[in-house]
């Protein structure tokens, strides 16, 4: 009761428990709602080894909570099933073994009805632990729960790329949902190249409010003077590339970019479909190709083979970073991230958290190119200026478009 009356005591402490408890309800029920077209066959197979069935995302962002704050800080918390910890860990090697990622679509049972049920008791669990955090442990706390949330955001992205990427095997070429985007075709938009003078500036997350840890430290950066574009690459730019011979000419390509073409045999982007004229494979269908509206599932050496066609470069993402924080940069988080010249690596006085959760960023700092921005897919207001997400660089599934620079 003391603790209690404390807590009564503390209306900056209750605010601020509600409001994470608030966010816990939306963003867990938001995951619940993607999941809510699907049948539950859709929801266990799996695509390819990249790709995680939509149980599997729905129970490894609970298994995050369990494991990360139930575990260690609700007092008397059993785990839902012992088993878990080995089937829903992804990646975490401090949290023990795990199951292989490629085989996550064999995995049938525990079923789709006892995810929910799993789901289920950590957020009520969640919402016990929120309600009782005393003042002296809620710091630590709520940083936890912004990390799980941010998480779940990401991992709802992540349903969408893998549920689309599933359909798309379907010779029956399923809709997930009904066109969103209901609004007329597109129109053209003007296309400005936005001149920065660059110099000495500073980019990098400055600890206000939440970031991933790759976000910061924020930090100096010397920046040549560049041009970059106010607005992505379109679909009726990227196909006069194809059209151009893009995917036949080696001369636009990096050698591994152009080792993947022809391993591969790509003539398009993903889910690009010739017949009679080019149409798309969406969340909604087969639809028509919008000549207007940007182009998307590029990998990065596609992104940068275009670039080069066109006579220009992708940007670094410094430069990405200091046009979208001065707000100069249209579709900057609503359309498709955006691919950048940048290698995915720690910025200077990187230091990765002690413990598991510093297993969630830094150890994937190789081999891997930043992409800046968001996609229709995040969740609003999960991204910012300094977000890095990154994917290997012949990665197609993710909602990945272009944006050009040039040399000032
Ligand atoms: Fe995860």
């Amino acid at each position: 009761m003391a603790s209690l009356a404390k807590n009564k005591a503390d209306p900056a402490l209750r605010a601020a428990r509600e409001e994470t408890a608030a966010r816990l309800r939306e963003i867990r029920r938001h995951s619940e709602s993607l999941a809510e077209p699907l049948l539950p066959e859709d929801m266990v197979v799996q695509s390819m080894p990249d790709a995680s069935p939509v149980k599997w995302h729905l129970a490894h962002t609970s298994w995050f909570f369990e494991t990360f704050l139930l575990t260690p800080f609700l007092a008397g918390y059993r785990a839902f099933d012992p088993a878990y910890a080995y089937l829903f860990n992804s990646y975490y090697e401090a949290a023990g073994p795990r199951y292989p990622r490629p085989a996550r679509g064999l995995i049938t049972r525990p079923g789709v009805e006892e995810i929910a049920s799993y789901r289920a008791q950590i957020s009520a669990a969640m919402e016990k632990l929120i309600a009782n955090a005393g003042a002296e442990s809620w710091p630590e706390i709520s940083n936890l729960i912004e990390l799980g949330l941010n998480h779940e955001q990401q991992h709802q992205e992540l349903i969408l790329m893998d549920i689309k990427h599933l359909f798309a095997q379907n010779p029956l070429k399923p809709a997930y949902r009904a066109r969103h985007d209901s609004k007329a075709p597109r129109k053209a938009r003007a296309l400005d190249w936005i001149s920065l003078k660059g110099g000495l500036a500073e980019i990098g997350h400055d600890g206000a409010g939440f970031a991933f840890d790759n976000e910061g430290p924020r930090h100096k950066i010397w920046l040549e003077p560049f041009r970059i574009s106010s607005r992505l690459a379109t679909n009726g730019e990227y196909l006069a590339f194809i059209e151009d011979g893009g995917y036949r000419r080696a001369e636009f390509w990096l050698s591994d970019g152009w080792a993947t073409v022809q391993a591969q045999a790509w003539q398009a982007p993903l889910y690009w479909e010739k017949g009679d004229g080019w149409s798309v494979f969406t969340l909604s269908g087969v639809q028509k190709l919008d000549p207007f509206a940007p182009v998307v599932h590029v990998s990065h050496y596609e992104a940068d083979a275009f670039a080069r066609w066109a006579g220009r470069r992708l940007p670094a993402e410094a430069e990405w970073e200091t046009a979208a924080a001065l707000g100069l940069l249209e579709q900057a988080v609503d359309e498709a991230w955006q691919w950048t010249a940048s290698a995915y690596g720690p910025y200077p006085g990187f230091r990765p958290a002690a413990g598991a959760i510093g297993e969630y960023n830094g150890k994937f700092m190789s081999g891997q190119m930043v992409l800046r921005g968001g996609s229709f897919a995040t969740p609003p207001g999960h991204a910012r200026a300094t977000y890095r997400n990154f994917f290997p660089p012949a990665s197609r599934w993710c909602f990945g478009g272009i944006r050009l620079a040039e040399d000032g």
